[in-house]
């Protein structure tokens, strides 16, 4: 083969090549111009009706970002958190890190059904969860990227992945590690992805433990600065109020910044799971004490840990479906 017949044959698989952020998924790539021809107006349609949501109330932007967590912690970034129970399929919303907390449902079936009038049957319910968590980082005050786009729905639920993937607030810190590895991510996206933590809410029922010494060794919980724990306890108390509301970030609560690395450095991190960060792992307290120096760091750290997030498993190509209505499979 002559020297220009193979520049040429390069030259032509490059120009084929899609563009693309991420890495190579099964049989298909994600990328951020997957709508461009076929719905062009898909990103701001999102964009706007979030920006509505989080303006009627800041807490949604939190609420959204979890639950694309939620979702593609289970089988991948696959809309299967947004099922309802019907027929054979029991909803994850169910499961214990969901029932009476995973919220913005309403907001993610305004989008579908926004986006149903405007292009019907083309925008996955997993790409609105995707865009929905980057709008909502953005109107909070926090970074920008591009989303790869390109996701197709589950025909399924799995309620038993719900439970056990998603880590729990009373996780020891090495258990929450390894739920993040079986996703494929590292240390650095666990510290840089529970700066989430930097906005929304907590009940009672999720920390209460770290109040009362539930840790069975009648010791009180060290790692939780002693007049933050008495504030806490004044609504959260030994028995009942389980649905009371916390903010996650007592210093700026609706601001998406690096304030909840300073407080786990000053023993104020609310859940359990926030404060092992800095109490179990040499590597992870270099990390918090890096993003809480530096909210740069942070800010260029947090989307691509997202990114890597987003890319859990996706289904592409011709697997899954796009649903018309994120609640249920198509018939
Ligand atoms: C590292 C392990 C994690 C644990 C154990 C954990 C646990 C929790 C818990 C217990 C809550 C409060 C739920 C309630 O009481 O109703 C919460 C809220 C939240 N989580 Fe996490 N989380 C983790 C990681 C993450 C990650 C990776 C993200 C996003 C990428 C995230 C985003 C959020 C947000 C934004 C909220 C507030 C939601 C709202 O106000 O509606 N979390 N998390």
């Amino acid at each position: 083969m002559t020297q220009s017949m193979s520049f040429l044959i390069i030259a032509a698989m490059l120009a084929f090549a899609p563009l693309c952020l991420c890495g190579k998924t099964s049989g298909g790539y994600l990328y951020p111009q997957f709508y461009d021809r076929t719905c062009p107006k898909a990103k701001e349609i999102v964009y706007s009706i979030v920006a509505k949501a989080v303006a009627k109330e800041a807490r949604m932007a939190a609420s959204l970002i979890r639950l694309h967590f939620h979702d593609c912690f289970v089988k991948g970034c696959d809309a299967s958190l947004l099922l309802d129970s019907i027929g054979a399929i029991i909803s994850e919303k169910m499961s214990n890190p969901n029932r009476n907390s995973a919220r913005g449902f309403e907001v993610i079936d305004e989008i579908k059904s926004a986006l149903e009038k405007e292009c019907p049957h083309t925008v996955s319910c997993a790409d609105i969860l995707a865009l929905a968590a980057r709008d909502s980082t953005v109107l909070s005050g926090g970074p920008s990227w591009e989303v790869p786009l390109g996701r197709r729905d589950s025909r399924g639920a799995s309620l038993s992945g719900s439970n056990n993937n998603i880590p729990a607030p009373n996780n020891t810190f090495q258990t929450i590690l390894t739920k993040f590895k079986l996703q494929g991510l590292d240390i650095v996206d666990l510290v840089a992805l529970s700066g989430s933590h930097t906005i929304g809410k907590s009940r009672c029922t999720s920390f209460r433990q770290r109040l009362y010494n539930q840790s069975g060794n009648g010791q009180p919980d060290f790692t939780l600065n002693q007049a933050y724990a008495n504030q806490l306890r004044t609504r959260c108390p030994r028995s009942g109020g389980d649905q009371n509301l916390f903010v996650l970030d007592f210093v700026t609560p609706t601001k998406f910044d690096n304030s909840y690395f300073k407080n786990l450095l000053a023993s104020k991190g609310l859940l359990n799971s926030d404060q092992v960060l800095v109490t179990k792992s040499a590597v992870s307290l270099q990390l918090v004490k890096q993003y809480a120096q530096n909210n740069q760091l942070f800010f260029e750290q947090f989307p691509k840990s997202m990114l890597k997030m987003a890319n859990i498993s996706p289904l592409t190509g011709s697997k899954g479906e796009i649903r018309k209505n994120c609640r249920t499979v198509n018939s």
